[in-house]
């Protein structure tokens, strides 16, 4: 018997029962609910009933190491929609190679719908996660990797015959409305199927196939994740994840939100990180909210959806069913109704026509004369200057977006109108911010233990033996499943000040200093080592708030993002525990010369992605604000996290303006020009100092060195003078090889990759713009990093 499993999935074996786990099932043999289970060679996996209600079954297959938070996570699912009993319930396989699952009232609920004509057949649990029946010979009659629920698992392929479908909801496991499949075209595609209608969102529904980067002309209909992380699909579209190159434990689903994600398993943690997901707006999602409704971003829950003025939830337990209007309208007598202008808001589909040039007035007509109509979008058409209407005969897959200029009219009643003057989106979000301890808190698993507590009891008996007899055998396994419990209880959690006091040894080790606060080394009970922030002067912020804040960093999972532990509020000691890194940050390795070309361009590379992250991609919620290379730090691989975010002030980006910053922040030689000028701030604030880090990483010089010679001068604040320098080499040197060798890092020792450092240069520049609107976003740098084939070079158009 391989001990290593037996080790693994001790932690199962307390909430089932001891000695029910087989490897295989043979013939005529049977599984009983709810304590069976087959497991892989490796341990991985396990196959077996898995509760989702109260004696409510389904048969699965998952992870069998739980997560930080007790759950385990599920990647295929027999009977999702159709729970069986958890007594006497059994799946079968018969004599005549069929797989079948019988509910306690002899139903079948699910069957593999296999026959053999050997008579022996066999079923197994493969160490990729895929449960397979297989004859004698060694032929596959069937497996679960052929019909996927709504996860992939590396090397399954997606293929013409199968499709993802996301759950329900996150506590219902069954069916929901989203669905990733081929069409006809051989392009994969992203459906909201919902009670009322379906609509496709992805690719977009106004590009062209084409146009979206997608190919008709390969009918194999196979997508696949293979086990370093990169995705490919016939149809063209695929993606390499964050962390590409390593083989982790993986996963490919779609999301209860809509949203595509792969996730990889943090070892150290026990969480689930995203490593890509297809859509960094969760509002563009179609269905989110349902009919009648507005979606609108919500840093800590991802997004939130409200009614449009004068309609009321349907469901009050489910935005599916969106909202119903609560006055009806009469079509006979117009002169009773009237419109809500709702600022901010779009709605993407459902137009009567477009009708171009029309005033207001033109158009509400338009819409009266509808009876259909209910409501209209009113567009400036740019290059016009004329406005355009569209009409709309329903009102879905609305999201408020601060950004956009335009007005959605809402056709009510006079009386509703008087109640009601205009809609300005519902942008704010401090008022619903929720407090820390809630914040890691998955309730839907709950239930599952309780039945079992009696059980506990009976197996700890049985655990102890096991332990007793593995535990001699293999130290190292053993310690690998005792971190995992001890992760359960420490995640994010709350320290108190002597307990950090401790751990930095009454904070004698200091690593670092800025960013409002002193960091130190330290050591936590559970041997963690920890950077210790402590944070000067946010006493003044009261305890609710400093925790609404820290929840919301904490939420934010990232590779390249550092990771947070825990907090510590007390009196006025307000202490922030990050994971520690190895490597020191950015600015140490470039001074001590540690960075060869390499390292440096995956740097430069990780560390766009992490902030592309932060302004989740474009929505731009939380800035940093102080990005430099003290703030980059790098782990024992020299990969990259950005710390020391989110302690700028989490705004929606409607409400921002200069006057929400108390102090200037950032730091000199880093800081855009926006600062210094008194103008908005933006993310682009972030993309000039990243610009600037590029530049430092290339040239291995301090914009700070750079800004020496004029620290009298408040107005310029050594603004730019890295990117002056370059710029005046550039002009110098008509050819560009010979340039670049000339403010390229002497430390390099002429060893880079010239067409990417060219790539570098060229993004480098474009984000030290001077004006803000030319410098890209971070989700473009990140793209031009890895797929520079697409971007035309334009670096001697900079000079
Ligand atoms: C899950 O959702 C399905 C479909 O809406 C519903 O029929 C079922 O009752 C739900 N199950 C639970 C446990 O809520
Ligand atoms: C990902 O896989 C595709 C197809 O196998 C391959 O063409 C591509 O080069 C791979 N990408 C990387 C980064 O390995
Ligand atoms: C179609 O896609 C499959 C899978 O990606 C690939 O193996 C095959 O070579 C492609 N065929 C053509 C004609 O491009
Ligand atoms: C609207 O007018 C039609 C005929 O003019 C009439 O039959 C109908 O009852 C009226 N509806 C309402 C709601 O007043
Ligand atoms: C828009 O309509 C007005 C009045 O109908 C007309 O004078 C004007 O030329 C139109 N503009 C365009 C760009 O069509
Ligand atoms: C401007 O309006 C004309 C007709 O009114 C239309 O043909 C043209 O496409 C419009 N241009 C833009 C940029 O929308």
């Amino acid at each position: 018997m391989n001990i290593k499993f037996s080790i693994l999935v001790l932690p199962l074996l307390v909430v089932s029962s001891y000695c029910s786990t087989i490897f295989s099932l043979s013939s005529e043999g049977s599984l009983s609910a709810p304590q069976d289970l087959i497991s892989s060679r490796n341990g991985k996996f396990t196959a077996g009933f898995y509760s989702v209600g109260d004696n409510a079954y389904i048969f699965a297959i998952w992870f069998t190491k739980s997560l930080a938070d007790g759950t385990n996570t599920i990647v295929w699912m027999a009977n999702r929609n159709q729970p069986i009993n958890g007594q006497k319930s059994h799946l079968s396989l018969f004599k005549s190679g069929n797989l079948v699952l019988i509910d306690a009232n002899q139903i079948n609920v699910w069957e593999s719908g296999t026959q053999s004509s050997t008579s022996s057949v066999e079923l197994r649990l493969l160490d990729n996660g895929n449960l397979v029946l297989v004859t004698y010979e060694g032929q596959r009659l069937w497996q679960s990797f052929d019909s996927p629920t709504d996860t992939l698992l590396p090397e399954q392929p997606l293929t013409k015959t199968s499709k993802l479908v996301s759950r329900r909801s996150l506590t219902n496991f069954s069916s929901g409305f989203y669905q990733l499949h081929f069409n006809e075209d051989n392009v994969l595609h992203l459906v909201f199927d919902g009670i009322e209608m379906t609509s496709v969102f992805w690719p977009s529904p106004w590009l062209i196939v084409w146009d979206a980067g997608r190919s008709t002309y390969n009918d194999s209909k196979t997508a696949v994740l293979d086990r370093f992380g990169n995705f490919t699909s016939s149809d063209r579209f695929g993606f390499q994840s964050a962390d590409y190159g390593v083989e982790l434990q993986r996963r490919f689903s779609l999301d209860v939100d809509g949203n595509l994600r792969l996730y990889s398993l943090d070892k150290l943690s026990n969480i689930w990180k995203v490593s890509w997901q297809l859509f960094p707006a969760a509002c563009r999602i179609h269905g989110v909210c349902g009919l009648n409704s507005l979606c609108s971003y919500d840093p800590v829950s991802g997004r939130k959806c409200s009614c449009v003025p004068g309609y009321r939830m349907k469901n009050p337990k489910d935005w599916s069913y969106g909202c119903e209007p609560e006055f009806s309208i009469s079509c006979n007598d117009t002169s009773s109704l009237d419109f809500i202008p709702l600022r901010h808001v779009e709605f993407y589909g459902y137009d009567i026509a477009y009708f171009r040039n029309k005033t207001l007035q033109e158009c509400k007509d338009l819409c009266l004369k509808h009876c259909d109509c209910k409501g209209f979008e009113y567009k400036y058409v740019e290059g016009n200057g004329t406005y355009g209407c569209y009409p709309k005969t329903l009102l879905f897959n609305g999201y408020v977006q601060a950004s956009w200029p335009d007005f959605v009219y809402l056709k009510v009643p006079k009386a509703q109108r008087a109640r009601q003057e205009q809609y300005e989106g519902n942008l704010q979000c401090d008022d619903k911010k929720v407090m820390l301890d809630r914040a890691y808190r998955r309730k839907e698993h709950g239930g599952w233990m309780k039945p079992f507590i009696w059980l506990v009891v009976v197996a700890g008996v049985f655990e102890i033996l096991c332990v007793l007899t593995y535990f001699i055998k293999t130290r190292k396994s053993s310690n690998e499943t005792t971190q995992g419990y001890l992760h359960l209880s420490t995640r994010f959690k709350k320290f108190t000040y002597a307990e950090l006091k401790k751990a930095t040894s009454n904070f004698s080790e200091e690593i670092g200093r800025g960013g409002g606060g002193i960091v130190y080394k330290g050591k936590l009970s559970d041997d963690r080592v920890a950077a210790i922030k402590s944070l000067y002067g946010a006493s003044y912020q009261g305890e609710a708030e400093f925790l609404a804040e820290v929840s919301t960093i904490g939420n934010v999972n990232h590779m390249n993002l550092i990771e947070i532990w825990g907090y510590c509020a007390e009196g006025k000691h307000r202490l922030l525990v990050y994971e520690y890194m190895e490597c020191g940050s950015l600015s140490d390795n470039l001074n001590a010369n540690n960075l060869d070309w390499e390292k440096r361009f995956e740097i430069a590379l990780g560390t766009a992605k992490g902030l592309a992250y932060l302004h989740e991609e474009c929505l731009e919620w939380v800035l940093h604000c102080d990005v430099k290379p003290q703030n980059i730090l790098l782990d024992s691989n020299y990969k990259p996290k950005v710390a020391d975010f989110g302690l700028s002030k989490i705004f929606n980006r409607g409400g921002l303006d200069h006057s929400n910053f108390s102090t200037i922040r950032g730091t000199r030689g880093y800081m855009a020009p926006e600062w210094v000028f008194k103008m908005p701030i933006t993310s682009k604030v972030d993309v000039y100092s990243y610009g600037i880090v590029l530049l430092e990483m290339i040239t291995g010089k301090s914009p700070e060195v750079c800004a020496d010679g004029d620290s009298g001068d408040d107005d310029s604040m050594g603004l730019g003078l890295l990117v002056t320098w370059i710029r005046e080499k550039m002009r110098e040197n008509s050819e560009r090889k010979s340039w670049i060798q000339q403010i390229v890092d002497p430390a390099l020792n002429g060893k880079f990759d010239l067409e990417k450092m060219e790539i570098l240069l060229e993004l480098a520049l474009q984000c030290s713009e001077e004006d803000r609107d030319a410098r890209p976003t971070m989700c473009e740098v990140v793209d031009k990093m890895l797929h520079p084939e697409n971007f035309e070079l334009k670096l001697d158009m900079l000079m």
